[in-house]
């Protein structure tokens, strides 16, 4: 197996830009732009900038892409300018998305060193910049080809940073190193196959990640899973030879805030099949993508600790396979909660939110007073937002507002959804406390209000990145594949905990 990803050695320097010496010197282009701070760049082009804009093949429009030779004494080899749009619409999240472009550009054409010119936009300071600088080229360092047996991949060795004046921004930096990383492991992760990561695998991987980022880890298997009586995890579990696991990770700093806990929950399904209610054959391969709500949870919580978030936080991702075995669970079966609630279960296809239930129930048990659930919960969220946006659903608005925000500073894009008790009816059961699914309408807001029968009414949110998990088409900042959706989000929430501690 190929490494999938490598993080280079991210620095920042005050070195002007003619003297950045690196393969790639890679610079964002405003529209109209009259590079006023960089009056040197044309020249540098040999004039090549200038007659591209002049006949409209570049125009700085938001990610194009413009490669040429660097000549007239610069020290780099080749010159990317990035489109970055208007500048008063610049945002990090863009900047973010230009460093990777760079640093793909880079690694498309054989060139291992690069340089960001970090120019000076209304919109994001330069603390920002430097961090989101460095989480987008370190994203832009993952290659998901992990079984081809020809032709490794190319790997940047080095990210420079320019900001002009230099000055110190060790904490921006180390951010962005640990954010760009720890994406990246999640990806890593949600890259792998469903045969290479079974429950066991996935949850002594997601121990390791967690020990070597100063975790507190516990393992609970089948038989401690059954002895806390999860019923609906084990449930999910049964059509399966391999058996459940429960991963609980916990970071408990010195400096935390008081009276908080904030508790994640991940969804660890390592294969979808569908269970007895069995998926189509087309694109069930896309379902060992199943576990990377738990796998968003695992870099979140491995960035957590690394940064030393001022919180409590309290991790639970129960794992297992949804497969159609002979002793597996049946449409019309009833399972027992952990909580002690009963659901019917209607269609064996909407196991997350068991497994889910089970592992909110866990976190409450563990202390846990804010709630964050991740999970690729449910088609009908694609259906409401695409593939570009998680769906977030969640009470009280103060808290719904706490992790959008988080979302938006972890470029993480995400739009809150509904949870009126009104579609409650739809789960109705006449047998058991209440069913599983809740028919087409609001597919995605039914199975949020399921979830939400398990939070105990603490401020719970519920990300669904069932559309957002893996990317189907590719984008310049976003190859095709695993996305580390969620990990930003996560680890910005925790940063920001004294903000919200008050919240209830
Ligand atoms: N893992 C799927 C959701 C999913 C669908 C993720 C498409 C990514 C892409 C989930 O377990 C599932 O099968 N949900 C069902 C629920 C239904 C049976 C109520 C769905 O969305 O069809
Ligand atoms: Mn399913
Ligand atoms: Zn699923």
């Amino acid at each position: 197996m190929n490494t999938v990803h490598r993080t280079p050695t991210v620095t920042v320097t005050g070195t002007a830009t003619r003297d950045l010496d690196a393969d790639l010197l890679i610079v964002p282009a405003f529209e109209e732009d009259d590079f006023a701070d960089e009056p040197e760049l044309d020249a540098a082009s040999g004039g090549e900038l200038g007659r591209a804009r002049g006949r409209g093949e570049f125009k700085g429009k938001a990610y194009e892409l413009f490669v040429t030779s660097a000549v007239g004494g610069w020290k780099a080899r080749r010159l990317a300018i990035v489109g970055a749009g208007p500048r008063r619409e610049m945002t990090s999240d863009r900047l973010r998305r230009i460093a990777t472009i760079g640093g793909l550009a880079a690694r498309q054409r054989r060139l291992t060193t690069v340089a960001i010119v970090l120019r000076p936009a209304p919109g994001v300071s330069v603390d920002t910049a430097v961090q989101v600088a460095a989480e987008g080229a370190i994203v832009a360092n993952f290659d998901g080809a992990s079984y081809k047996t020809e032709q490794p991949p190319i790997f940047l060795e080095s990210a420079q940073l320019q900001v002009k004046g230099g000055g110190a921004f060790d904490a921006a930096l180390e951010r962005g190193r640990v954010m760009g990383e720890c994406t990246n492991l999640s990806r890593e992760l949600s890259n792998e196959p469903g045969n290479t990561l079974t429950p066991r695998v996935f949850a002594d991987r997601g121990a390791a990640i967690a020990r070597a980022a100063g975790l507190h880890v516990d393992l609970l298997d089948e038989g401690k899973i059954a002895e806390l009586k999860m019923g609906m995890l084990l449930g999910v579990g049964r059509g399966s030879h391999e058996p459940p696991r429960m991963l609980v990770l916990r970071h408990e700093p010195k400096n935390a805030v008081k009276g908080v806990v904030l508790g994640l929950v991940g969804k660890g399904i390592t294969f979808d099949t569908g269970g007895i209610s069995i998926k189509p054959a087309e694109n069930m391969d896309k379902m060992k993508d199943d576990m990377s709500g738990g796998a968003a949870v695992i870099g979140a919580m491995a960035a957590i600790a690394r940064l030393n978030a001022p919180v409590t936080v309290v991790a639970v991702i129960p794992m297992t396979e949804n497969m159609p075995g002979g002793r597996a669970i049946k449409p019309g079966d009833i399972l027992t909660s952990a909580e002690g609630k009963t659901v019917e279960v209607m269609n064996t296809d909407a196991e997350g939110r068991l497994v889910l239930g089970d592992g909110l129930w866990y976190a409450r048990q563990l202390g846990a007073t804010h709630l964050v659930d991740i999970a690729t919960l449910t088609g009908a969220c694609v259906v409401a937002l695409g593939k570009s946006t998680s769906g977030l659903f969640g009470a009280p608005t103060g808290w719904v507002a706490e992790v959008l925000s988080a979302s938006e500073r972890a470029g993480d894009r995400s739009w809150p959804m509904p949870v009126f008790d009104d579609y409650k009816e739809q789960l109705k059961s006449e047998i058991a406390d209440f069913t599983n699914t809740g028919g087409r309408p609001g597919g995605a807001i039914t199975a949020a209000l399921f979830l939400k029968e398990f939070t105990g009414n603490l401020p719970w949110v519920h990300l669904d990145i069932a559309g957002t998990a893996w990317a189907e088409e590719p984008k310049p900042y976003q190859p095709k594949g695993a996305t580390g959706v969620g990990v930003r989000t996560l680890a910005e929430l925790a940063l920001a905990a004294s903000s919200w501690v008050n919240l209830k």
